[in-house]
């Protein structure tokens, strides 16, 4: 399946604020990066699941039991998404930071104190803070960081392999960087931390949007992403393996359950935030067309899922390209005057390259510019620092930033050179 002119006209009826703001101004909607709009399939199921299935789960009346139902399914669609192990490996909390708190209290438990855990240099402090948190109450003895080119903006595995050592506990990254738009090559990641006996713990909360997330075929231990990046709603989920969901012992009240996904939620869940995520996924493996396969529909809806997130995939190659290459007639991002660009210029054979791109514009300040880009060329386009390490390593507080995603057009693209160029021109 292709996303064609039909197939993306299909696409933006589900995401009405794509081409509209509230106020029914004509917009390009390029703040994914943030948060992405909420499809109407999402907000429907939630909406239904709040009036239906109200009640709290465990008890005997349908509204309780639709309530469980809910979460179930819920956890299923996420397993179907991740090509996890099923609903057991599934935990949800209430964003992607709390869950890596969570993750990393219980892993330190496990801790003498003499180890590390390794980074990249270009993560979310979403994913620094939980680790360096160990580090300071003594659980671990440090964190370390592996550097990226400057020139390619490439993870550096080298540098990675020799932070990594028999102390080496956890190595955590993110799928991709939410300022730079790399991807991390996450099979040999997870060689690399496996080798020494470490887990590998992946940030996918940028990258999930944007192509297939297979956990078992990456070989990865645990994974998080967050419905609001996702087409849906707030609220979070962490993919553990199933062997660490039982052995390990999450902060936990006394009274919760001591097995399974339950064992690490604190306090009762939302099953409209589970209907929600439901309602994304189905709306995406709504677009991977028919899967040829006469498994039950669990595993159908997983053909679907990874078929639709590869062409979510291929069609934002064509965005990517067209950013930094132009059309012939439109010149490139890279080419606008007084435009410095943070992250990769071309993009890795194999790896690929979120289309995310953080930039600075000499002679605006980035407010100011997120909104002469706003209110001129009716462009959302970011100006803040995104909780990422990136800035500070640069010296900056802030940068723009244009994440676009699959129910982003070829012409929002074009609006976004143009103005930019303008903007350049007339800087002088
Ligand atoms: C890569 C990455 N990790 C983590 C987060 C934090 O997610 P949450 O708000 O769910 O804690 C973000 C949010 O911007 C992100 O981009």
């Amino acid at each position: 399946m292709a996303i064609d002119a039909p197939m993306l006209a299909r696409i933006r009826r589900q995401f009405p604020a794509a081409a509209r703001d509230a106020t029914g101004r004509h917009r390009a909607f390029l703040d994914n990066g943030a948060g992405t709009l909420v499809c109407r399939a999402a907000a429907e199921r939630e909406a239904r699941a709040r009036i239906d299935w109200s009640a709290n789960t465990g008890n005997v009346f349908p509204e309780s039991k639709g309530a469980e139902a809910t979460i179930l399914a819920g956890r299923e669609a996420v397993s179907d998404f991740l090509n996890a192990d099923g609903p057991h490996a599934i935990l949800s909390g209430e964003s992607a930071t709390s869950l890596l708190f969570s993750l990393s209290y219980a892993l330190g438990r496990t801790f003498k104190g003499d180890e590390n855990v390794v980074l990249t240099a270009y993560e979310h402090f979403a994913n620094v803070s939980p680790w360096e948190e160990l580090a300071r109450i003594g659980k671990i003895h440090e964190v370390r960081y592996a550097k990226f080119d400057t020139e390619t903006f490439l993870l550096d595995v080298d540098d990675l392999a020799s932070h990594v050592d028999r102390k080496t506990k956890v190595v955590a990254v993110a799928a991709a960087s939410n300022f730079l738009g790399t991807r991390s090559p996450l099979p040999e990641l997870a060689r690399i931390a496996h080798e020494v006996g470490a887990l590998l713990v992946v940030d996918a909360v940028h990258h999930a949007c944007h192509g297939p997330t297979d956990v078992r075929a990456l070989g990865v231990d645990a994974l998080v992403f967050s419905g609001y990046k996702l087409f849906s709603r707030h609220g979070s989920f962490l993919y553990l393996r199933p062997d660490l969901v039982e052995e390990l012992w999450p902060y936990k009240v006394d009274a919760s359950p001591k097995h399974g996904p339950e064992k690490w939620e604190w306090g009762t869940r939302d099953q409209a935030m589970f209907a929600a995520v439901s309602g994304a996924i189905d709306y995406l493996a709504s677009l991977g067309g028919t899967a040829r396969t006469s498994a039950k529909s669990g595993a159908q809806r997983r053909a679907r899922v990874r078929m639709a997130m590869e062409s979510i995939e291929r069609y934002e190659l064509g965005l990517n390209r067209l950013i930094l290459k132009g059309d012939g007639t439109t010149p490139a991002l890279p080419d606008v005057p007084g435009l410095t660009l943070f992250g990769p210029r071309t993009i890795p054979n194999g790896l690929g390259r979120d289309p995310t791109f953080t930039f600075k514009l000499a002679g605006f300040e980035d407010p100011e510019l997120s909104r002469v880009l706003y209110d001129t060329y009716g462009l959302a386009v970011g100006g803040e620092d995104y909780f990422s390490r990136v800035p500070r390593l640069y010296g900056m507080e802030t940068a723009m930033r244009a994440t676009f995603v699959h129910y982003n057009t070829r012409a929002d693209a074009l609006v976004l050179l143009r103005a930019l160029h303008e903007l350049a021109a007339k800087r002088g």
